[in-house]
């Protein structure tokens, strides 16, 4: 039986039945499904629509259809539409005609609209407990990392040294913008859309302020045509939990690059690393692959959101039913990759040996031209001095080092002996001591700040 069959003389042709059904991605709303029929209820008492026994009647049999559905008893019918049908269809079997008062005064597009946004409320504090975990994996192996120098890049060039340690924190606190993105989309969720009606308002005399805080909801929706179609709330989540799959895919691609044998910066445990059925030396980093590889699907369902969402008419079209696929979907993503990326960076190895070897004296450059600023000379000639010593350097295939000290006295009557000091990849990284540099007491400032000390 359908919520809507009475002016139709035929019933629905089974092929768009099943296409109209939303039923396989809606009861993942069950719950929240029921919460919201039960606060319904309470508003349509106090409203006087329901009577004090019909009232308990309604209440009581909710309750065991949201205990059929927790402990996994609930079956479905095969006429049951969606979430909202099969809710009323059982609460009928239970409770008899007085079921078919509930909806008084609702629509599915309030209720629905509800439900979605109850879930979100609480998949968001559930991804956020997967965020953090993965950051205190990255926040370990920052501490672990101690003074381990590895060489920093930028076009994928050899570019600076800098500390395994500030490399790791970089991958922590897009983690801590992703949380707080998340966290303050909060306030655009928590606004109720039940008593809206299906577009104009319900006609009910409910206090949607009290139905709002019953249901945990901080506000009611000030305007129910907005409401029953707003779904900022599901584009702004996917955007979320899209950025940090490309925040994870960025992460991913360093670690499939520097496990490679041409870098050997880390090696994966066993444990999150794959074998290949051909050949028998592989040792592959699927783990990482996979979360670079999924960052592109999660770009695909935001997209494909915001192109459903793109010139609907106002108020609710079906196109709408769109909506839940992607998010929950997105969601199931994150929750996958989360944890086991956080597993295979708790458990990855460095090699300093390896990285130390990948630092060459060129990328002390800069502070070579650094040097002749300590000199009091402007960074501008100083840079064309330090790239003539690297020019000279790379035409005889040696090392900056390895000039002699009249090679550079010949580019520049300010260079001594103390010179050589600049090549020490250390010192380097411990003159870049301001906030948010390098060095070892930036970064152990860094930690502390992260830690709250
Ligand atoms: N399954 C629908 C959805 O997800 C519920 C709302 C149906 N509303 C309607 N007017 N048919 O959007």
């Amino acid at each position: 039986m359908t919520l809507w069959g009475g002016r139709f003389t035929q019933s629905l042709d089974s092929l768009a039945w099943a296409l109209n059904s939303s039923l396989p991605v809606d009861q993942r709303m069950a719950i929240q499904d029921v919460d919201g029929s039960i606060a319904w209820a309470d508003a349509l008492h106090k409203a006087n629509i329901l009577l004090d026994e019909e009232h308990a009647s309604i209440s009581l049999g909710l309750a065991t259809v949201k205990e059929e559905f927790a402990s996994g008893q609930f079956s479905f019918a095969p006429s049951d539409e969606d979430i909202h049908t099969a809710v009323e269809r059982r609460l009928t079997e239970l409770i008899g005609v007085t079921a078919g008062k509930l909806h008084t005064g609702r629509s599915r597009n309030d209720q629905v609209a509800t439900d979605f946004r109850l879930w979100m409320l609480q998949a968001i504090p559930e991804l956020d407990s997967a965020f953090k975990n993965l950051q205190s994996a990255l926040l370990e192996q920052a501490e672990l990392a101690g003074e381990t120098i590895m060489p920093g890049y930028t076009h994928l060039q050899r570019a600076q040294p800098i500390l395994l340690s500030h490399w790791w924190l970089s991958h922590y606190h897009p983690l801590e913008r992703d949380r707080e993105r998340l966290a303050d989309l909060v306030k655009r969720v928590s606004i109720l859309p039940l008593g809206s009606g299906a577009l104009a308002g319900t006609p009910v005399p409910v206090d949607r302020a009290a139905l709002a805080e019953s249901l945990g909801f901080a506000v009611a929706s000030p305007n129910s045509l907005d409401s029953v179609s707003d779904r900022d709330f599901a584009a702004e989540f996917l955007f979320c939990v899209t950025m940090t799959g490309i925040h994870l895919s960025k992460l991913s691609e360093q670690i499939v690059l520097y496990t490679s044998a041409e870098f050997g910066f880390f090696e994966l445990s066993d444990a999150f690393s794959t074998g290949s059925s051909l050949m028998p030396q592989k040792k592959n980093p699927d783990v990482f692959e996979l979360t670079r590889g999924k960052a592109g699907t999660l770009i695909g369902m935001l997209t494909g959101l915001l192109a459903t969402l793109k010139g609907l008419p106002s108020t609710y079209d079906k196109d709408l039913q769109e909506d839940k696929a992607p998010v929950f979907a997105a969601t199931d993503t994150l929750l996958a990759i989360l944890p086991v990326i956080a597993g295979a960076i708790n458990t990855i190895t460095a090699k300093p040996q390896r990285m130390r070897n990948a630092i060459d004296s060129f990328m002390m450059a800069t502070d070579l031209a650094d040097y002749l600023v300590g000199k009091r000379i402007p960074f501008r000639e100083t840079h064309a001095i330090a790239g003539k010593a690297v020019r000279e350097a790379g035409e005889k295939k040696v090392g900056l080092e390895e000039l002699s000290l009249e090679a550079y006295q010949a580019l520049s009557p300010a260079f001594e002996a103390d010179v050589y000091q600049v090549f020490d990849p250390m010192k380097s990284v411990e003159k870049r001591n301001a906030i948010g540099g390098t060095s070892l007491q930036s970064v152990k400032n860094q930690i502390k700040q992260i830690k709250g000390e």
